[in-house]
């Protein structure tokens, strides 16, 4: 048996925050506008002027939270322009997308109404790049204070009486780039200064999030966190899957079995880049207080030809989906460090779980994988060890097999396994450990595909589709799973 794989179902070591299956939503594109929100009058069912059939549809991944207004987007957005009657609200150009006319039809009520009908938190990013330090605390002030203040008496006079609940609040976004191109001892002073300003009012505590590195500029960790890490509780990071490089970056659909490797590869750096920024981390905060949020994250292809480049529209196939699963594989690895992570974006942009056109809708592959995966929300992550075979391809290689196991409130243990080759199966056995004697049924669910390019489309949204999984035999408390060439498989095993 080539993949040997040890689930520790009795050794704990630590809980998976739901928020690393956290997403992102940027005015940008379609994803805003057109995904979410269609307006009152719209013919798309909507509730408010948000999509019905989108809201439905994350509400059943269990979405824990959303972060908005961008990306390079909230370095020049301007909350104040995005309150009041919306026929009164300001209109400009979106410079880094596209050069459309956003007309801000859809601002912070119209945003923290969407998180409430999604029952999840909000995340919201806001300006140090072309913003004031007031304008800032004025914005936190606006949402979450309950008493006798300008603010909070305009967002009564927009029509919300009492303030909304704001959780996660993030201190810039790539200000090491289209937020500023700040160097790392500029932005860290920026940081304390901004941060101070970002209250907390009654009942609200407000998490709030530095700026981290871009992929693996180790540097800008080191100096943000050792100027600032006291006034933080989480950094970010941002790394994008690109097969390519950022002139090519390649096709979401037409692409080689060598692309097919390249890009999963790189999906797998992931695991270096958070170990070597934790590490880093470490040596500020042993205690691991401050959390890594990698909030922006997926594959980042060339635009679909027809598409407007700025608006980074693409397609998405099991490719994606492989590397959804392995990434949220890595996540849960290192959740004692990464407390949130977000999938760019959540529709119509880059690595999105819903694409729409119109009134219709379809969900991804990558949505399926979360789908499959919410049951690792707020599980404990189980010690578990494996040595598998090498995918070899072209004289390179990397692990066939990625996995991660949990447990969950009810003792439920669910196992991902991510199968890598585009054309081998995948003997798994897998001994559960820590359950010898105990009666165990186990149930599998698995999404794969004949085609590395396999994906649905509006024509045929059900081409890509999880099924159950019956692959596999239990003998006593080992498992023996045959997974199906580039496959995501979740079992759930139930002992006792
Ligand atoms: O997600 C698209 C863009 O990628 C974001 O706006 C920016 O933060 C990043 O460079």
């Amino acid at each position: 048996m080539a993949n040997r794989v040890t689930i520790n179902a009795d050794i704990a070591k630590g809980k998976i925050n739901r928020n690393i299956y956290g997403h992102f939503s940027e005015h940008l594109g379609r994803c805003i506008y057109e995904g979410i929100w269609v307006g009152e009058d719209s013919p798309i069912p909507n509730t408010n002027g948000i999509r019905n059939d989108v809201v439905d549809a994350l509400k059943k991944i269990k979405i824990p939270v959303l972060r908005w207004p961008g990306g390079c987007f909230a370095d020049e957005y301007h909350w104040k322009d995005g309150v009041g009657p919306r026929e009164e609200r300001k209109r400009m150009i979106n410079t880094h997308w596209g050069g459309v006319v956003e007309n801000n039809h859809f601002g912070t009520h119209e945003f923290l109404m969407l998180c409430e009908m999604l029952e999840c938190e909000p995340y919201i990013s806001g300006n140090v790049g072309s913003g004031t330090v007031q304008e800032m605390s004025e914005w936190v002030e606006y949402m979450t204070f309950d008493g006798v203040s300008p603010m909070a008496e305009w967002r009564q006079k927009n029509g919300r009486e009492k303030p909304w609940s704001v959780k996660y609040f993030g201190v810039g976004n790539e200000n090491w780039g289209c937020g500023g191109n700040m160097r790392p001892e500029y932005y860290a002073d920026l940081y304390r200064r901004f941060q101070t300003y970002v209250r907390n009012y009654g009942d609200n505590r407000i998490h709030k999030i530095a700026c981290g590195p871009n992929v693996d500029d180790y540097g800008w960790m080191e100096t943000v966190m050792r100027e600032a890490h006291r006034f933080m509780d989480s950094i970010s990071l941002h790394y994008y899957t690109i097969p390519g490089d950022w002139s090519n970056k390649g096709s979401s659909t037409d692409f080689t079995d060598n692309e097919w490797f390249g890009t999963l590869k790189k999906a797998l750096w992931m695991d270096e880049l958070i170990s070597k920024h934790s590490t880093i981390m470490d040596k500020y905060d042993p205690n691991k207080r401050v959390g890594l949020i990698v909030d922006e994250w997926g594959t980042w292809f060339d635009a679909e030809p027809g598409t407007n480049p700025g608006f980074l529209y693409q397609q998405n196939t099991i490719r994606d989906a492989l590397v959804a699963g392995i990434t949220l594989n890595i996540f849960h690895q290192h959740c004692d460090r990464v407390q949130m992570a977000n999938i760019a974006q959540v529709i119509n942009v880059l690595q999105s779980v819903i694409l729409t056109e119109g009134e219709k809708m379809i969900l991804t592959p990558t949505y399926h994988v979360f789908d499959m995966y919410k049951v690792h929300q707020d599980a404990e992550l189980l010690s578990t060890d494996w040595v598998v075979a090498d995918y070899e391809h072209d004289g390179n290689r990397i692990p066939q097999v990625s996995v991660s196991a949990s447990k969950d409130s009810e003792g439920r243990i669910h196992i991902s396994l991510c199968n890598l080759s585009h054309e081998s199966g995948a003997d798994v056995q897998i001994d559960l450990r820590g359950l010898a004697g105990q009666k165990t049924t186990v149930t599998g669910t698995e999404l794969s595909s004949q085609a590395t390019n396999a994906h649905n489309t509006f024509e045929r949204p059900d081409a890509v589709s999880p099924s159950e999984f019956k692959a596999f035999s239990l003998e006593g408390s080992s498992i023996r799973a045959q997974l199906s060439p580039m496959s995501v498989t979740v079992l759930e095993v139930i002992a006792g």
